[in-house]
């Protein structure tokens, strides 16, 4: 293949800027022509379309969010907008795509190459980490350090006033923002959607902390583990604790990727482009993504029907160390 579009999809996440250059500079490097498509695949549907080179994804390596911008794109759901999207590329002598996305993105790319034939290949790109064949996606460690850093603030004044704190962080379905920041960042509590825990063991544990003279608390909850605010009612009237409510939002989103995230980026590009290049009959339809500290690739469909990451390890430990 000698002619790439390249796309950012879905929620932003710090690192895809990182990714978009390497992508480029190393897909220029070998040969060949690469265009940035604006606003994922809205752009790609509506044709806002540039040819890049190294000098378009000059100084973006450590910038949050994406230089080519980000769309949810219902039209693109339809057959007649997955055509379109085809048609756009081929007009411009696009041949494959490297699509920067999570999950709704990537089945997006397997309709797109199943219907009209457009090989692609997926770099994992959410804070969420809600992908199970990767042990990690891009943004994932630079939120989880954001999440960090907005604990130790609440600690210091926590402790100062005696006074409670739910840290609300994003993750609809998947709890590894909350339970990666939970566990590095202390927390007394940590719920998440895939352990399910009650308002009695919750309250249990804050009057038995307590007891042992703990009176500041740290409980780090996932978006997709309840309400934060109905919790808090709950828990004055039950305790007596007083307790407050910091919801974090899409301060996670932004940021300056860390440096994991940068290498993590350098690294799926490298492969993205490699199953391009590599492609003659047009075929890839493939993810990227990291096990054991090695860069892997999987068909999508393959990809997306695994389950279950699970890090059972991580919460069992958490719930030690936090007594
Ligand atoms: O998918 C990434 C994510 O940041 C989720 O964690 C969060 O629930 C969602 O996007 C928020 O999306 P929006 O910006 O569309 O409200």
């Amino acid at each position: 293949m000698k002619s790439i579009g390249i796309l950012t999809s879905g929620g932003d996440a710090p690192g895809m800027n990182a990714c978009i250059r390497a992508v480029v500079r190393y897909a220029v490097a070998n040969g060949m022509t690469v265009f940035g498509i604006e606003k994922g695949y809205e752009g790609l549907i509506n044709g806002d379309i540039r040819e890049m080179n190294g000098r378009s994804v000059s100084d973006i390596i450590q910038r949050g969010g994406t230089i080519l911008k980000t769309a949810r794109c219902s039209e693109f759901a339809t057959e007649a907008g997955m055509k379109k999207a085809a048609e756009s590329m081929r007009a411009r002598g696009i041949e494959g795509l490297v699509i920067i996305g999570g999950d709704g993105s990537f089945r997006g790319a397997r309709e797109l190459f199943e219907l009209c034939g457009v090989p692609s290949a997926g770099i994992p790109g959410t804070i969420d980490n809600d992908l199970a064949y990767t042990d990690y996606t891009l943004g994932f460690d630079t939120a989880v350090n954001t999440v960090l850093s907005a604990i130790n603030n609440l600690r210091d004044t926590m402790t100062s006033h005696d006074l409670a704190n739910i840290v609300e962080v994003m993750g609809r379905h998947c709890g590894d923002i909350a339970l990666f920041a939970g566990l590095a960042g202390g927390a007394e509590t940590i719920l998440i959607p895939e352990k399910p825990i009650s308002e009695d063991e919750i309250c249990e544990n804050i009057m038995a902390n307590k007891k042992k003279g703990k009176l500041s608390n740290i409980i780090v909850m996932a978006e997709g583990a309840g309400n934060a605010e109905a919790l808090q009612k709950v828990i004055i009237e039950r305790t007596g604790v007083q307790i407050r409510t910091t919801r974090l939002g899409h301060i996670q989103r932004g940021g300056t990727p860390s440096m994991a995230d940068r290498i993590l980026a350098a690294r799926f590009a490298v492969r993205a482009v490699d199953l391009l290049l590599a492609d003659d009959d047009l075929k890839v339809a493939k993810v990227v993504g990291i096990r054991n500290n090695k860069i892997v690739d999987e068909e999508y469909s393959v990809a997306l029907a695994r389950t279950n990451k699970g890090h059972e390890d991580l919460y069992k430990i958490a719930k030690v160390l936090c007594t």
